[in-house]
């Protein structure tokens, strides 16, 4: 199969996607040099760790503001659970309004950090209530607290930091002390700059997703956000299994979650004829379609970082199939005029990051409505999964995926399809 890509170009709308191209290689290459792309994520869980070594904290959660709220974004526990069983409770969703209402929210409206004895003691004057849902769901028993705001040194609160029940020598819960807290609103104040600093460049990747890739008002990047967290905690589980370190098991979920999201970013040199058609495509269409895997990794052509190299990878590998008949295949020259597409890369030769994604892919495209689909039932979608192990998927890949099901449901539920109502606050 040959493609000119000359001649692709003279088809209608695709001139546009060419120039849209363009734009995209710039906004890449200026978000390399801005900033040293870090996950909202993985650095929520580096300062949320540092901050309880800190002060000896065995628990604690982030919530950042977001569209005028406190959205829940990170939580850690020492008591209630271990390393993987917390990734189901990340992706909960839960805000809490900027009012006296809740402790959080306080910090949040205020500004001023919290130092708490006995949370079910508040001391007399304070405008807010303790929430004792979690304590309650949990069986955790909340007693002292600590919650700073996260400000950057010009003076915008990014989020709040609460950690809880410092453990003595005998690991005992005791009370946090004044200098807990000065130490902690030091180490919010220079966490906070890094935090907005990823905020924002989740920001620009989503905007960037969303004029590259889906060129649709509508379109939010849902795909692409639930893509990266699949493709993450995948990874976590399958990294687990192969013994890989723990620090390295941290460096690649990072990278691979913004990876992931990028996967159709080649689309954007797919017109809008085929890209938007309502219906199923006719195989002139589709092959023209499966280029999208060759402009994805021409996008990331620089290869200056980790991120670039993970990315090309990505967007060239994640439709080629455990058994060999997926595509491109196995191609020399990627930037060759007149490019064939070459015999599929079949089992391990397809790299890992890539075999995860096509499984995050699939699983999302089936379960989700298309223009020219409707969705699959969930049951339809698990048994087609499970019967393409080993064919479309890596069975190992199929495996972590099943592990962890429920932290698949959950992320599901954080980026749902349908734009329902934001659910009323609760207070924390
Ligand atoms: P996508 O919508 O993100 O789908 C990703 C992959 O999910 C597809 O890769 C395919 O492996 C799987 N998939 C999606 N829908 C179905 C389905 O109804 N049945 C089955 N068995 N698998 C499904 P694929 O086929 O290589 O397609 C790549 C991209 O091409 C798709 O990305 C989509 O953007 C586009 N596409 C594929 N077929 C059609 C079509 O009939 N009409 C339109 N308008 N676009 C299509
Ligand atoms: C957040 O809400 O900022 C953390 C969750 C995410 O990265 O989507
Ligand atoms: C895609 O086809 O990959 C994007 C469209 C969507 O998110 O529904
Ligand atoms: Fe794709
Ligand atoms: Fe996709």
């Amino acid at each position: 199969m040959s493609v000119n890509p000359a001649s692709q170009r003279s088809e209608s709308g695709s001139k546009e996607a060419h120039d849209d191209a363009d734009h995209c290689t710039k906004i890449l290459q200026v978000m390399e040099r801005l900033s040293q792309i870090k996950d909202v994520q993985a650095l929520l869980a580096e300062v949320l760790l540092h901050a309880r070594r800190l002060t000896r904290a065995d628990a604690g959660s982030m919530y950042l503001i977001e569209n005028n709220v406190l959205n829940f974004s990170y939580i850690q526990n020492d008591t209630l659970f271990g390393a993987s069983e917390v990734n189901r409770y990340l992706y909960s969703s839960h805000t809490v309004a900027i009012d006296n209402h809740s402790l959080s929210g306080y910090v949040a409206l205020t500004g001023k950090p919290l130092l708490i004895d006995d949370a079910y003691h508040l001391p007399p004057g304070m405008p807010f209530t303790f929430n004792d849902s979690f304590d309650r769901l949990s069986g955790y028993r909340t007693q002292s607290i600590l919650a700073v705001p996260l400000v950057t040194s010009h003076n915008k609160t990014v989020g709040v930091m609460q950690i809880l029940n410092p453990l003595n020598d005998d690991r005992q819960t005791s009370t946090f002390t004044p200098g807990d807290l000065l130490l902690l609103k030091h180490f919010a104040d220079n966490a906070a700059a890094a935090i907005e600093r990823a905020m924002m460049t989740r920001e620009i990747i989503m905007r960037m997703i969303q004029m590259c890739e889906l060129r649709d008002p509508k379109e939010t990047g849902l795909h692409a956000n639930r893509v990266g967290a699949y493709a993450a905690e995948v990874y976590h589980q399958w990294s687990l299994k192969q013994g890989i370190a723990d620090d390295e098991i941290k460096r690649n979920k990072d990278s691979l979650r913004i990876a992931a999201m990028l996967h159709d970013l080649g689309k954007v040199a797919i017109s809008d004829l085929i890209l938007r058609k309502p219906d199923k495509l006719n195989s002139e269409e589709f092959r023209i379609m499966q280029y999208h895997t060759i402009h994805g990794a021409r996008l990331f052509r620089n290869q200056e970082s980790d991120l670039d190299v993970l990315s090309a990878e990505i967007a060239l590998n994640h439709h080629e199939k455990w058994d060999g008949t997926g595509y491109p295949g196995k191609i020399d020259d990627i930037y060759q005029d007149q490019l064939r597409f070459g015999q599929g890369k079949r089992g391990e030769e397809i790299p890992i990051a890539a075999r995860i994604v096509a499984l995050a892919d699939v699983y999302d495209a089936l379960v989700s409505p298309r223009a020219y689909k409707d969705a699959w039932s969930e049951t339809t979608t698990l048994s087609y999964i499970k019967d393409q192990s080993g064919k479309l998927f890596d069975p190992e890949v199929v495996h972590a995926f099943l592990a962890i099901y429920d932290v698949i449901t959950a992320i599901r539920g954080k980026y749902p399809e349908e734009s329902s109502p934001s659910s009323p606050a609760t207070s924390s």
